[in-house]
């Protein structure tokens, strides 16, 4: 009998995929920094029985239809916005993510950018690296304090309750904004909930932490960035497309707000030309929320683990 055929679409660790080699026929797209080709997607889609997938794959209706052996996409992230679940599900493909491995580790890089954009860390290396320290100087690159501020979070499911955490260690006071009420996580926190719109206008640091769903996508626009303090901070760990890029590259030109951190963009990766990399106070980051190297090994092993389970008719550990 054929063994199943599984199509990895990122070259990843030999290791971590063995487990898969040892029982399947394992092909592996061979470039870890260049996306598989749509139409090599679409090829290997027609004969894989699981395909193990990238947030940069679009897992749609076309790619679906071609998927007769088709049993599980695995996708390498929390996030699915790349995949047509619905249609998958009618088609009986189960669908799978890596949700609570990668809860700390993207927390720790929302805060981190948070920190590094409100103390302007990068601004500070680059200042150096060009040569233009000449002497310390009471006010150079004076940032802004994080300490006793208030974080206003758009979206708390685990990761922005494990931001919230962090920001208790500084002080902070919590406000969230949530579809559905968190009675836990403003118990267990001390996070009160807010209107959007008074969310935006009491934090000093705005983050945004919610998965991209058609109530999300452009959730900001220059109505929400008018609504913020100006010297507010917003940063975005979530989904480049809730935000209009336009509308804060104007917010932080007008000085609506004071600054951006970002570690995801309406298109990945952004182009070189975007007029948001030519503002001072913006620091961008390339999609690296969850980029731990224990932390991504534990997502590619959850991601195999799915596949197995679903080969082997058991229930997956991490169905949507
Ligand atoms: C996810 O898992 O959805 C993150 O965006 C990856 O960093």
């Amino acid at each position: 009998m054929m063994k199943p055929f599984i199509y990895i679409t990122r070259k990843l660790p030999e290791t971590l995929i063995q487990p898969l080699q040892d029982r399947y026929e394992v092909e592996m797209w061979d470039q870890d920094d260049v996306q598989v080709p749509r139409e090599v997607l679409l090829e290997k889609a027609g004969k894989a029985s699981a395909l193990l997938t990238m947030l940069s794959d679009r897992i749609d209706g076309e790619l679906l239809d071609q998927g007769e052996h088709l049993k599980v996409v695995a996708n390498l992230a929390v996030g699915f916005d790349n995949i047509d679940v619905a249609y998958a599900k009618e088609k009986g493909v189960a669908v799978c993510n890596t949700p609570d491995v990668l809860t700390e580790t993207t927390a720790d890089l929302a805060f981190g950018l948070m920190m590094a954009t409100a103390r302007r860390i990068v601004e500070g290396d680059r200042y150096i690296r060009e040569g233009e320290w000449k002497s310390w100087s009471p006010l150079l690159l004076a940032g802004a304090d994080i300490h006793h501020k208030t974080l206003g979070i758009v979206g708390m499911g685990s990761i922005g309750e494990a931001v919230a955490r962090r920001a208790k260690g500084f002080s902070m006071d919590v406000l969230y904004h949530n579809r559905n009420r968190r009675p836990e996580a403003e118990e267990a926190l001390g996070a009160a909930f807010r209107s959007l719109d008074e969310l935006l206008k009491e934090s000093d640091f705005v983050v945004v932490l919610a998965p991209l769903t058609e109530e999300t996508k452009g959730l900001f626009q220059k109505e929400q960035f008018d609504m913020m303090k100006d010297s507010a901070i917003f940063i975005n760990a979530a989904r480049g497309p809730i935000v209009d890029e336009d509308a804060l590259v104007e917010a932080i030109r007008e000085g609506m707000i004071a600054g951006a951190g970002l570690d995801v963009f309406t298109q990945e990766p952004i182009s070189m030309d975007h007029p948001l990399l030519s503002l001072d106070r913006v620091v961008v980051l390339p999609h690296i929320g969850s980029s731990s190297v224990d932390t991504r090994y534990d997502m590619v092993r959850l991601c195999t683990d799915n596949i197995q389970a679903v080969l082997e008719g058991k229930e997956p550990r991490t169905a949507l």
